[in-house]
């Protein structure tokens, strides 16, 4: 049934015609997308990825073979029509199409290939399960969403790539076969057949090569890179992912390289949202977003602040607050401004369940009345340590003050962040319009684990010190800071980096400090070492989550909508079905043997 094109050719995409071409002859192409028969006459949408247009086959002016043909067309068949463009009557004009005031009078068409009928509707209203949307992924691009969405992912890449050529970047390849890198999250394995035994690991980000390639002298090197990391999955992480990765030399001051890539921002913003960022972007010290936010990403577009309390409460009667800043931890509120009456108890007790998840190991709080406050804190306090209290809050009438407390000052910033952002969603204070743009600087140099008992890079081990801290990079390393810096929007980390060491002694030292002899740095990192013997430049860079700008600049806030074929949460591909067994001919020649002990 299907015909070809026989010298056919396209005129025009589907969501085009206006009125310039208003009584031409056009020729389009696509996807039927509905069709209605009202006897004589039968309307059809063709789309393609430009939009839809309606196309009507009239039995009094069509041929018998053409209407024929026409009545047996069903969604999804792939069609070339010819035929003519007309402006549809006022009262048949559909408001919902771009192209809805015209429609094309068919005087021949083809059908190109005939559609089984799809598993699911594709329209952007189909709520059709997600899994679904997977295994039939090249129907679910289909949908006009998901295709403006990947048009603006290239639009983004196209701004990325002219922006940063612009600015003498070089846009060098980098392995995806290599060593493992310092990025701290698990490596995806590739085994080697010439060497049985032995191991590729995936690049979880080109790091260690964009610093050799400022070693070689190429200045400024970018590259659109996938990273590959086998870490637990969020809506915002995927396990192959695409960085917008940079690397610059000649720098030494972490805002040298600030500018450049904030410059970057301002022009995505500029030429795909049509929106005026100012520059400089806001700059936040990694302590105060803490403090502030609980969080090193922090969502600024509301308040809900966090307020350090430790003094007023610690000089209450409550033991367990008494303790745990004793132990080194603190007090800290977030006032639920106007919230009372809408909090019944039940919501108070899930809120607490809420915040148990992030490790708290409970949650107080105080509502405050026209008649005083209610909570179970205050029996532990005198009138004037409840008014100090309210004060330092802001806390009046039909608020609720919610408290964590913690000898780890890592938890209570991590159930209050997380608190203030359950709040902020669930009384709805976040403007969607608004992109809230900053960067997070001065981040520690060294994240201590308690379990291990030793230090850990935060960012990776290249990482500079701020040289102001350098003599504290052995006495006190918890308070030593990085000359490193986050891009946060919206709460959500889009990039991060830092200046490099490029000072052997000082990589030395920093080896030292995390825990590395000179021999177990040189086993570990030895040909990265090595090169530096050869004349370093000072150097710095930056890497983005190209998904992530994506994601947000699109308005979802799932990642696997911006992805052409994403995992799923479980790391799967439910279209191939990867990853899959493979035959035993093929590991034997890899020299592997699987141990199906833990897995059946
Ligand atoms: P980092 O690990 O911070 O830095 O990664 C940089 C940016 O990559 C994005 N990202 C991810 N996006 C989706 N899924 C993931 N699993 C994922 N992991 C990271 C984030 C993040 O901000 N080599 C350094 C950069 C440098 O120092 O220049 C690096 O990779 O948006």
């Amino acid at each position: 049934m299907a015909e070809f094109l026989n010298g056919w050719k396209r005129s025009h995409h589907c969501g085009v015609p206006c009125e310039s071409e208003l009584g031409q002859d056009l020729t389009l192409m696509g996807w039927v997308d509905g069709k209605r028969n009202l006897g004589g006459l039968i309307f059809a949408y063709l789309r393609d990825r430009s939009g839809m247009m309606q196309v009507v086959f009239d039995e009094s002016r069509n041929d018998r073979a053409t209407f024929e043909k026409a009545e047996g067309i069903r969604s999804e068949f792939v069609l070339a029509v010819k035929g003519v463009l007309a402006r549809r009557a006022p009262e048949a004009i559909n408001p919902d199409v771009a192209t809805g005031a015209f429609e094309l009078l068919v005087s021949d068409f083809k059908i190109l290939a005939v559609s089984e009928t799809p598993p699911f509707m594709i329209d952007d209203d189909s709520e059709t399960n997600e899994m679904l949307r997977m295994q039939y992924r090249y129907l679910d691009l289909r949908r006009p969403v998901m295709q403006r969405i990947l048009a603006l992912r290239h639009r983004i890449a196209k701004v990325a790539r002219d922006y940063y050529d612009a600015q003498g970047f070089y846009e060098i390849e980098t392995p995806i076969l290599g060593r493992s890198t310092p990025e701290g999250a698990r490596d995806y394995l590739v085994p080697s057949r010439v060497y049985p035994g032995q191991f590729y690991a995936l690049p979880q980000s080109p790091q260690q090569f964009k610093q050799l390639l400022m070693l070689s002298g190429f200045d400024r090197y970018f590259q659109i890179a996938k990273c590959f990391r086998d870490e637990d999955l969020r809506a915002d992480r995927q396990p192959e992912f695409t960085q917008i990765d940079c690397e610059m030399s000649f720098v030494e001051d972490e805002e040298d390289v600030m500018a450049v890539h904030e410059g970057f921002m301002a022009e995505l913003f500029r030429k795909i949202k049509g929106i005026e960022i100012p520059l400089p972007l806001p700059r936040m010290k990694y302590a105060e977003a803490m403090a502030r936010y609980g969080s090193d990403k922090p969502d600024t577009r509301f308040g809900l602040e966090l307020v350090d309390v430790s003094d007023i409460m610690g000089s209450t009667e409550a033991q367990f607050l008494k303790d745990a800043i004793a132990a080194g931890g603190s007090v800290r509120a977030i006032n639920a401004v106007g919230s009372a009456d809408k909090l019944s108890r039940k919501e108070i007790d899930k809120l607490v369940e809420f915040v148990k998840t992030y490790r708290a190991k409970g949650m107080s709080w105080m509502t405050v009345t026209a008649d005083g406050v209610k909570s179970t804190l205050a029996k532990f306090m005198t009138e004037a340590q409840i008014a100090s209290l309210l004060e330092r809050v802001g806390a009046k009438a039909n608020d609720t003050v919610f408290f964590v407390c913690d000898a780890d000052d890592e938890v209570v910033f991590a159930a209050l962040g997380a608190l203030r952002l359950e709040l902020a969603k669930r009384f709805d204070l976040i403007d969607p319009d608004r992109f809230d743009l900053l960067w997070v600087t001065e981040f520690p140099l060294f994240e201590y684990d308690a379990e291990d008992g030793r230090y850990y890079a935060k960012h990776h081990p290249f990482t500079s010190p701020k040289l102001e801290d350098l003599d504290k990079l052995e006495s006190d390393p918890a308070s030593v800071r990085a000359k490193a810096y986050d891009m946060v929007l919206n709460g959500y980390e889009l990039g991060g980096g830092s200046i490099r060491i490029s000072n052997q002694e000082l990589q030395k030292r920093m080896f030292r400090a995390l825990g590395f002899t000179d021999e177990s740095a040189a086993e570990r990192f030895g040909y990265f070492l090595r090169a530096f013997q050869y004349g370093a430049p000072p150097h710095g860079g930056i890497a983005f989550g190209l998904d992530r700008i994506v994601m947000l600049m699109a308005g979802t806030n799932n990642i696997r909508d911006v992805i052409a074929f994403p995992k799923t949460q479980n790391a799967s591909d439910l279209l191939t079905q990867a990853p899959n067994a493979v035959d035993d001919a093929q590991l034997a020649e890899l020299g592997i043997c699987i141990d199906k002990r833990g897995t059946e």
